[in-house]
């Protein structure tokens, strides 16, 4: 058992937020910064900022793309994403693709953690793979559960999704400590990522049990397992907090492919910003007025060269200066070589046989240096998909970066924000219904002090619990009574006991139902493919 930072101390095990309320709910808290931190607690005081900071992009930009998008989509409780096109592309076209989460399990499933089982079961009804995973070597080594504790969890939480609708025969349902093939692939993935590399992403340091370490590279090959058979688009719905390792996979994943694919002019090695300033200087020659008359001559390098001298300041303007004297000094020394756009394909792993494989199969002008190869005939694309071809048959994976998806974290019923270690902070999916009903009588409101007021002034449904749990919750698919809510809240025509009252029974109704289903699959549970009990003391 391990810890790895001081702040994560006894009792904040698990203190994760586990979704988020109203845009600015926790504004009011002062901290004004994010933190993305999967084993610490995380905060999210401002979406945009994950946005702007750490490149997630929101996901009303996909919502069109999307066939039938899903009620925690069309309200913005899945706020953000990185690459779901591909995902939404493949749902729309009936292609494949996969979705994975993963549970750690050390406490009991609740309210937070139904928004993921709904994200699976989701797509997995819109025709995906579908894998639920729990994280059970994590638990152990960066929480500390025994493996007794661990035991009860996984079997609490895989009920719970089961009964939310979970098709364990179409998907898979594993425990990371017996799944050999992702702890192959996990081994595999390890040789791309160093030490130094974890330590700057999960501020590990010299105490960090070599374990936990273990425990991530075990998760990036959770993320890549669904593309073990065959590569193709596979979601990660996550909270934010997860978005390190989703960062990471998607490295991962680009690292282990054989070649590496990028664009460029002229025979040489330049970098991204050396590459914009030579595609400027190109595209600025090639229409220029003085080649229109004998546009049969090549765009030079030197003159791309002199171009940029003259004009220290091209186009792209944050491009810093010792970048534009070595893209300078590059053409310079290509001299006559003709500025040509190729697509140019970069050996990273790939066998012998799989550079030769490569080179055969680029149609058109082609040519063969020591530590690349330019396609002059094809697109970027059509390469792309030459060297994913290439590489398959020729023993690699030709993953592609997974996808994610990222939900907001819900507001605590007593305000602040939801934790597992405060009980009266979340509805467990295991509370009693009657109790579920009391939490949510007793919950903090977005109303006003008194009757009078509220039907003056309305409520303030975007900074109210209760309405969350409508909108990511009780309202279920019906968007017409989530509307009624908010609208009827902010008009004064709500009044908080009574949305209560309702809200604390419709609680109270999901909850019997929900452990009903849950109590049918405990019946069934030794139809599954899945050890319950761990060899492991
Ligand atoms: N690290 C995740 C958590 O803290 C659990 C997890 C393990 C996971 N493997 C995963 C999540 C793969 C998503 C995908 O809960
Ligand atoms: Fe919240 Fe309902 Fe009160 Fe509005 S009326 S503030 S939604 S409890």
């Amino acid at each position: 058992m391990t810890r790895d930072t001081p702040e994560d101390a006894e009792d904040t095990q698990d203190d994760r937020p586990v979704a988020d309320g109203g845009s600015d709910a926790d504004t009011a808290a002062g901290a004004d910064d994010v933190a993305l931190d999967p084993w610490g607690s995380s905060t999210v005081s401002d979406y945009r900022k994950l946005f702007d900071e750490f490149g997630i992009e929101a996901f009303d930009e996909v919502l069109d793309e999307v066939p039938n998008p899903h009620y925690l989509m069309r309200r913005g409780v899945i706020f953000g994403h990185r690459d779901y096109r591909p995902v939404a592309a493949a749902m729309r076209e009936g292609e494949p693709f996969a979705v994975l989460s993963g549970f750690m399990p050390t406490g009991d499933p609740h309210i937070g953690h139904k928004l993921v089982f709904d994200e699976i079961i989701w797509h997995q009804q819109q025709g995906g793979d579908a894998y639920g995973l729990i994280a059970d070597l994590e638990a152990h080594s960066a929480r500390g559960l025994s493996w007794a504790e661990i035991d009860e969890h996984t079997r609490n939480y895989l009920l719970s999704l089961l009964a939310l609708g979970f098709d364990p025969e179409g998907g898979t349902l594993y425990r990371q400590s017996t799944n050999r093939e992702v702890q192959d692939l996990a081994f595999e993935l390890g040789i791309e990522a160093n030490f130094s590399e974890l330590a700057a992403i999960y501020d590990f340091d010299g105490e960090t049990d070599v374990s936990h370490m273990q425990s991530v590279v075990t998760q990036m090959g959770d993320i890549l397992y669904p593309q073990l058979e065959e590569p193709k688009p596979t979601v990660i719905p996550v909270g934010p907090d997860q978005d390190p390792h989703v960062r990471l996979a998607r490295d991962l994943a680009a690292r282990m492919r054989y070649f590496g694919v990028t664009e460029a002019y002229a025979s040489f090695e330049a970098g991204a910003d050396e590459h914009t300033l030579i595609a400027y200087a190109y595209e600025t020659l090639k229409d220029s007025e003085q080649r229109e008359d004998d546009s049969d001559d090549p765009v030079r390098c030197i003159e791309a060269a002199e171009l940029l001298e003259r004009e220290r300041d091209p186009g792209a303007t944050d491009i810093e200066a010792t970048t534009l004297d070595s893209t300078i000094t590059m053409l310079r020394e290509a001299g006559k070589e003709p500025l040509r756009p190729r697509v140019r394909i970069v050996d990273r792993n790939a066998t012998e046989a799989a550079v030769e494989a490569m080179i055969e199969a680029i149609d058109g002008e082609k040519r063969v240096y020591d530590e690349h190869i330019d396609a002059f005939d094809l697109t970027r694309e059509e390469v792309e998909e030459l060297t994913r071809e290439v590489e398959l048959a020729h023993g690699g994976y030709g993953f592609l970066p997974p996808s994610s998806i990222y939900h907001r974290f819900m507001t605590g019923l007593t305000g602040g924000k939801m934790s597992s270690s405060v009980p009266a902070s979340h509805i467990s999916l295991l509370d009693d219904p009657a109790e579920g009903y009391e939490k949510v009588k007793a919950a903090t409101t977005g109303g006003r002090e008194t009757a009078e007021l509220q039907r003056e002034l309305g409520g303030e449904p975007d900074d109210c619990p209760v309405y969350e749990l409508y909108a990511y919750l009780l309202a279920g698919d019906d968007d017409e009574f989530a509307k009624r809510v908010y609208d009827e809240c902010a008009a004064g025509e709500r009044l908080c006991g009574d949305c209560k009252e309702q809200a604390a029974k419709l609680m109270q109704e999901f909850l019997e139902d929900h452990q009903e289903k849950r109590e049918e699959w405990a019946e069934r549970l030794d139809e599954l493919d899945f050890q319950f009990e761990s060899d492991r003391v």
